[in-house]
């Protein structure tokens, strides 16, 4: 960081391209277009695929708002598809159903770490000559039978905020994807749309750069990722052998998933209970997402309202995400399951 502020270069540097790369690598992709968030990676992919007004995608509504918000604000439409209760994943049975003339791209989003049942959608996505998008911003290290995000349809799109797996000091975000051209348009939207030529114009685009100190802190974090990703998933292992049938409902792992555990989240029906119970017993835990995403008041004309996405509204009561973390102490982890099991017994 010191070297950086003293040379002064502080966007589009070393950093930048080690990071681009290192990731990249970690991907098995052949390009990483790094930029200043999760929500401008997936708002410029959209873009740069050509998602635009009178377009239709494919999502769900049990996500971060950035997934939706990005669609309206190129002009598209979103459209909602239930979830899975186990998986909380996009329901890929539900897809053809809302596929309409209009339909151009499927953006699963790949929540709390693992990946969407993605040969499904690869299925559904050739069927009827759709792309697929998909927002990783959860998922780095991800993957399905070996496969990674980035690897399914044009592009994937990551988040680097503070608390994901991989967090900068700050924001950002990165673009995934194994198309050379795609790559420079994502490129060129970052800095304005300029092409080439400095201060000429291809596309109407963002300043989205990621700022050099991001990337080094993200260079130094990465090369531990893949440790910290398994101390993640040893916690997660310690969860799901203790909490099989307690009064939660342990996260459900896809066949053929690598889990990265972004949350670890279970299901309740006394969830409110359950957190307060946590709490008192100084066990923080937090609701992703506590209200889907068509019930809030921008949000509302995509859907019909209550009991239009039943699955979703009915796992947004009942959500609670465990404490996961690689630096997450042994007896932490033992006092978390003690106290969740301690609560079924209350409740019993
Ligand atoms: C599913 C999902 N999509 C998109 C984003 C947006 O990423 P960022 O916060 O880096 O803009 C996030 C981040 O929280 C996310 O969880």
């Amino acid at each position: 960081m010191l070297e950086i502020l003293n040379t002064g270069a502080y966007v589009l540097g070393k950093y930048n391209k080690a990071l681009e790369q290192d990731v990249a690598v970690l991907h098995g992709v052949d390009h990483g277009i790094a930029v200043n968030s999760g929500t401008d990676a997936l708002r410029i992919m959209l873009q740069a695929a050509g998602i635009g007004p009178g377009d239709e995608v494919i999502t769900t509504a049990f996500t971060f708002v950035a997934t939706v918000e990005v669609i309206l604000q190129l002009g598209a439409t979103p459209v909602f598809v239930d979830i899975e209760p186990v998986t909380y994943q996009i329901d890929p049975n539900l897809i053809e159903g809302a596929i309409t003339p209009r339909t151009k791209a499927i953006m699963p989003v790949h929540l709390f770490g693992q990946l969407c049942p993605m040969a499904h959608i690869q299925e559904i996505a050739k069927n009827h000559n759709l792309i697929i998008l998909e927002d990783a911003a959860q998922a780095i290290l991800s993957h399905q039978d070996g496969v990674m995000a980035g690897n399914f349809g044009i592009a994937a799109g990551l988040s680097f905020y503070v608390t994901k797996n991989l967090g900068a000091a700050g924001d950002g975000g990165m673009i995934l994807t194994n198309d050379a051209e795609y790559a420079d348009r994502c490129k060129s939207l970052r800095v304005h749309g300029m092409g080439r030529q400095r201060y000429y114009y291809d596309d109407i685009g963002y300043t989205s750069r990621m700022a050099e100190l991001q990337a080094a802190v993200l260079h130094h974090k990465v090369s531990k990722l893949e440790t910290w990703t398994a101390a993640r998933q040893q916690v997660a292992t310690r969860y799901s052998e203790a909490l099989a049938g307690s009064s939660v409902i342990p996260p459900a792992i896809l066949e053929g998933n690598n889990h990265t555990w972004h949350q670890y989240t279970v299901r309740s029906s006394m969830r409110d209970h359950l957190q307060a119970f946590l709490k008192e017993r100084e066990i923080d835990s937090m609701i992703y997402y506590p209200v889907p995403i068509h019930f809030h008041d921008p949000y509302r004309h995509l859907a019909n309202g209550p009991g239009s996405l039943p699955v979703t509204e009915q796992v947004s009561l009942e959500v609670l995400s465990l404490p996961v973390h690689q630096h997450m102490p042994d007896d932490h982890v033992s006092w978390v399951i003690e106290s969740v099991l301690a609560f079924g017994k209350v409740h019993a």
